[in-house]
């Protein structure tokens, strides 16, 4: 389907959404969000599509939620924006195929949030990060002051948060936020080669290992590895496990199931 402010393009097995509105840095509108939600439907029923890549038009990933609205806000509809938006985020995060958040220039607020929802994050040379929420007089709400303190600790998360500052991609990754910095020139042909090869793995066990981290991080270590031997196990219910041994055994490349 034709997006006002997406672009959605489908490559063999890599899906990419690109956030549309360059001239806005991609600031996301409630027109954005209610795209974005349906493009992952899109992603979600296409079982051709087997990695999923997020970036933005322009020299933005996203600068964050669309300032303008915020003018309208009373408690209530403060509150139902902010829990849509964490369900918007919760369907991105539980989609069973890998996500790779491509961002280059500014991923602010809702930006920088809806990066730390995908699987990982690669930054080009020029990213800059932040939660400057804290400027306008409010919280970061779709999951910032959570996700990034899962990943960072809560004293950084609230330095981050409470100062509002923007940080660069090296930063961002001795941070544990980035898992990789690329140069601007060629990034988004190193992100689409990383998703080429995580297409070419077996997707029984990349959802296994997506949904055993996601779970495992929130739960004691005897519940995570509980849910680790039972993923595990399910695997074996996948011809991939077979395949996966010949191919090293007969020293080929494997060909995993479609
Ligand atoms: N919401 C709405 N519009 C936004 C926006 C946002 N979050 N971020 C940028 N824009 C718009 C600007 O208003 C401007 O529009 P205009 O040309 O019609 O005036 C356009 O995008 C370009 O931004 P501009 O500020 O001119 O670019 P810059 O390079 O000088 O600064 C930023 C870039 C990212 C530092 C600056 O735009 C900024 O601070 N944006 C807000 C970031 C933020 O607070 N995000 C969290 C929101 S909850």
């Amino acid at each position: 389907m034709a997006y006002n402010t997406l672009l959605f393009t489908i490559d063999g097995p890599v899906a990419t959404i690109s956030f549309n509105r360059p001239e806005k840095l991609n600031a996301l509108t409630p027109e954005v969000v209610a795209e974005f939600s349906q493009a992952l439907k899109e992603v979600r029923g296409n079982p051709a599509i087997r990695v999923l890549l997020l970036t933005g038009q322009g020299r933005a990933f996203i600068a964050g939620a669309d300032i303008k609205q915020f003018l309208e806000l009373d408690p209530l509809s403060a509150r139902q924006f902010a829990v849509q938006s964490q369900g918007l985020l919760f369907e991105l995060e539980e989609l069973p195929i890998p996500v790779i958040a491509c961002v280059h220039g500014f991923a602010l607020g809702g930006g920088c949030e809806l990066a730390l929802a995908c699987d990982f994050i690669y930054a080009a040379a020029n990213a800059k990060f932040g939660q400057p929420e804290i400027n306008l007089g409010f919280n970061p709400c779709w999951g910032g002051t959570q996700r990034l303190a899962r990943i960072v600790g809560k004293s950084l998360a609230k330095e981050i948060c409470l100062t509002g500052r923007f940080f660069d991609a090296e930063e961002a990754r001795a941070l544990g936020l980035v898992a990789r910095v690329f140069p601007e020139a060629n990034f988004l042909e190193e992100c689409q080669n990383a998703a080429l090869t995580l297409a070419a793995k077996g997707r029984v066990a990349m959802e296994a290992v997506k949904r055993v981290i996601d779970w495992g991080v929130n739960v004691d270590l005897k519940t995570g590895l509980a849910l680790e031997a039972e993923a595990f196990a399910l695997c074996f219910a996948s011809p991939d496990v077979k395949e996966g041994a010949a191919a090293f055994l007969e020293k080929r490349q494997p060909r995993f199931q479609p």
